[in-house]
């Protein structure tokens, strides 16, 4: 056995507390995305752990790059027929982590998961590079494939059949809003006597505790 029990290390870069805190976890979050993104040290800020559920009752977890945030909730966007777009079919509840190390920082937001406006889904597949869009096309997300030569091939058929065409959006493709109902932000302290601020939606109104580390 290979153990790691010396392997620690002690946070001290921050603190979270109360009198310094948003009343909108929405704007912390913006405090603290901010932060992330200014940092030399973070190279992908909005990259994000999502869980959802599966049939089986069990968890499954993916990273995913966070694309836009309002004070409804979180974008990401996906295949809508992969792995976890089933999951979300048959469970809307999600999880999504951000965890920046060198800030000693971690968000968990928990959240009700629904399509985005199609229009919304069209504005950002055409901002992207024609090489992300045509991968869209080309890849059938979480499906088994024979080998990488099926997508190599079918990015060449592909590129083209839309050498002068704008690609259209597939169907299955698109945004989810993560409407969030709980947040917890976790701040590194020494002697892991941490700081966990949890907002928790009730009603209209976003109630502020604070939990044991
Ligand atoms: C940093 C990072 C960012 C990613 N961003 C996305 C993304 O925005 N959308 C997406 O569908 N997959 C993204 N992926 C790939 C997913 O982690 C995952 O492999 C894919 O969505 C299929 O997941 P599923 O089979 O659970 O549905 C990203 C992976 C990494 C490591």
């Amino acid at each position: 056995m290979e153990n790691l029990h010396d392997k620690r290390k002690v946070y001290e870069k921050s603190q979270l507390i109360e009198s310094e805190i948003k009343q909108n976890p929405i704007e912390q979050f913006r405090d603290w995305f901010l932060d992330a993104n200014e940092s030399p040290e973070v190279s992908e800020a909005n990259a994000m752990a999502v869980s959802t559920v599966e049939e089986d009752g069990c968890p499954r977890t993916r990273m995913v790059l966070l694309k836009a945030y309002t004070h409804e909730g979180f974008i990401f966007y996906t295949n809508y027929n992969s792995r976890k777009g089933k999951a979300i079919e048959n469970n809307h509840k999600a999880c999504l982590h951000f965890f920046w190390p060198n800030l000693e920082r971690q968000i968990i937001i928990k959240a009700d998961l629904e399509k985005v406006a199609e229009n919304l889904s069209d504005g950002y597949f055409h901002s992207r590079p024609k090489g992300s869009q045509l991968g869209a096309l080309v890849s059938p997300q979480s499906q088994p494939i024979p080998n990488r030569e099926f997508l190599e091939k079918k990015l060449k058929d592909l590129e083209n059949e839309y050498e002068n065409v704008e690609v259209p959006r597939p169907e299955h493709w698109g945004g989810y809003l993560a409407k969030p109902y709980e947040i917890e932000f976790w701040q590194g302290r020494p002697n892991r006597l941490h700081d966990r601020i949890i907002y928790t939606l009730e009603g209209l109104d976003w109630k502020i505790s604070r939990l044991a580390p």
